[in-house]
Parts: C-alpha cells; structure tokens; sequence
C-alpha cells in the first residue's frame, strides 16, 4: 500500500491553518537564503508557499553569493533579538566562504525551526523536549497519522547524515524501536536491511533498495531525492519494493510533503517558545 504523505501533509496543514488562525498575534517566520543555488530555490519557494497558506508571515531575506558571513550573522542577531520574530530558518548549503556551523549556533535554539543548533541536537540526544529537525520529524509524524506501529519495531535506517539519518535514528528509539544505523561502510547491507520492519532509507542514490534486500510486509520509507533526466527519483526502486512492502512512500509525495508540515509545526512550536518566554 502506498503511504501517502502528500494527503496526511494536507491533513496536518488544515489543522495548524485553523490553529494559527485562532492565534491573537501574527507569527513571523525570517527566512535567509544566501546566493542562488537552483535547488535551495524551489525548496525555499515551497516554504514560503506552506507558511503563507497556512497564514504564517515570512520575512525574506535574499542575499547575493557575495554577502559575507557578518551580513548574515548581523541578520540572525536582528532576529534573534526582535520578539515579533519567531522563528529563523538559514536554507543551507551556505556559500562555501561562510561557515555553516557558525551561523547555524548563532541561532537562538528557541527560534531554531530546523532543529540543527547543536543545544536542539544535544537535547534530542538526550532525549529532552526539543525541536527536531523537519524531515525526521516528519517521517516519525506520517508512520504515526497512519496507526503505524513503532515499539518494538526493528527498525534500519540507511544513512547517518546530522540532517536526517542521525536524528531519525533517535527519534526511532524515543518511540521504542529496535534500531540499526547503517552508512556506507556497512557490512553487508543487504542482510541488514532484510531484518527491518521498518526501512527507512536516506542515501541520495536513487534505486539502492531492491526488493530483494526487503522483508516481506516491511514498511519502507524512502527519504532521497536525486533529480534523474529531470525527474525527482527515490532511493528505492519503487516499482518492485512495492510488491513486497506493506507500505511504502513514493518519491514524490511522500516523505517530502511531510518535512514542509513539520516544519509549520515546528514554526508553531517556537512561537509558543517566545510566548513562554515572555511570561
Ligand atoms: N524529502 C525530503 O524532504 C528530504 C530532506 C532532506 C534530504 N533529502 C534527501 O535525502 C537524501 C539524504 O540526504 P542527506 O542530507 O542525509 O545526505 P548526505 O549528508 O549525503 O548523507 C548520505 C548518507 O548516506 C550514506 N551512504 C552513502 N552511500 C551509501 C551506500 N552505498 N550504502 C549505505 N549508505 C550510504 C552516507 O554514509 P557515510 O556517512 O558513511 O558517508 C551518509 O551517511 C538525499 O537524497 C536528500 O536529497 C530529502
């Protein structure tokens, strides 16, 4: 069966529309892209359109290739600083000149929307209340909009990546699930992967997973995206692992549409952060 996440997106959206509708205050969102990367475009095009249907203003900030890691940090500080901004999202990759790691951690963890301040990652591998990172988040989100059990799961996850794989792999186990992390020095993929019952792939080579590497009725999650002849392809092959799953998510609408409703919701959850604070 296939796991729709684009429908469970819409579903979640519909809700935090209503939510952020009853809110008294607007909540603003500033979002810095740096240069033109093609990629970073669309994705930062998708963002906006979500906040802006969701009635989430989005304050902009385009800056050329040239700008330096000051201009950028001058804005987050501005940001951090102002209360009628609540959330700050910097679209990576960042131009090799500035350092990603610097402007990340200058974000307040309390605006952090991507969760990827080293205090957000740290508390997650703690296992404390903290923002995750969207597209983790998102998986966990559409397995368990779909009454799909987690406990007690063997779960794979194949990639270690601090933007997916790791936190994916530690949301997992705060749900209670048996989990592997795999990565390409691993051992004989395969008999690995065939033990999952929940296989969550986030390589970026498109058609690693075969059937033949999956448990019958596992559910498969595949996160990679890779453009191919202009066509956004997954990391399963989609065609025969749906013949030996018991779900699975396309690429697209699957796991992408997700990422974009859990970063609203994160958006909301540091909202309610600075309404905290401010008490
Ligand atoms: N749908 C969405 O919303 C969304 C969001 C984010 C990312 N993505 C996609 O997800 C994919 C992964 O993204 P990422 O940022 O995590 O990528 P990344 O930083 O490049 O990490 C890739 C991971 O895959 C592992 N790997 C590479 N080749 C492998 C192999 N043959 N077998 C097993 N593991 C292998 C790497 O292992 P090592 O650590 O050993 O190098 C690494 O841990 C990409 O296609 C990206 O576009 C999609």
């Amino acid at each position: 069966m296939i796991l729709d996440g684009k429908k469970t997106a819409e579903f979640i959206r519909k809700n935090l529309a209503k939510e952020v509708a009853a809110l008294e205050d607007t909540i603003t969102l500033a979002l810095i892209l740096v240069g033109h990367n093609p990629a970073s475009e669309v994705y930062v095009n998708n963002k906006m359109k979500a906040c802006a249907e969701v009635g989430i203003n989005v304050k902009d900030y385009f800056l050329e290739e040239t700008a330096t890691q000051k201009d950028v940090l001058n804005i987050i500080k501005e940001s951090n600083e102002d209360p009628n901004v609540h959330g700050i999202l910097v679209q990576l990759p960042l131009p090799s000149h500035i350092d990603e790691n610097i402007v990340i951690n200058s974000i307040s963890p309390e605006k952090d929307v991507d969760g990827l301040t080293i205090i957000n990652q740290g508390k997650l591998f703690a296992g404390l209340e903290a923002i995750a990172p969207a597209t983790p988040k998102g998986v966990i989100s559409l397995l368990k909009k779909n009454y799909i059990d987690i406990a007690g799961k063997n779960v794979v996850v194949v990639g270690r990546s601090n933007l997916v794989g790791k936190p994916l792999a530690l949301l997992f186990l705060q749900n209670n699930a048996t989990v592997t992390l795999a990565h390409s020095k691993t051992n004989n993929l395969k008999e690995i992967t065939k033990r999952a019952d929940i296989l969550a792939v986030a390589v970026g080579k498109p058609h690693l997973i075969t059937a033949d590497m999956v448990k019958k009725d596992a559910v498969v999650i595949d996160i990679g995206t890779t453009k191919v002849e202009g066509k956004l392809t997954g990391d399963v092959k989609f065609s025969e692992v749906l013949e030996v799953a018991s779900y699975i998510t396309p690429v697209p609408k699957g796991v992408g549409p997700m990422t974009i409703a859990s970063l609203l919701e994160n958006i909301l959850i540091c909202y309610h952060n600075q309404k905290r604070l401010a008490e």
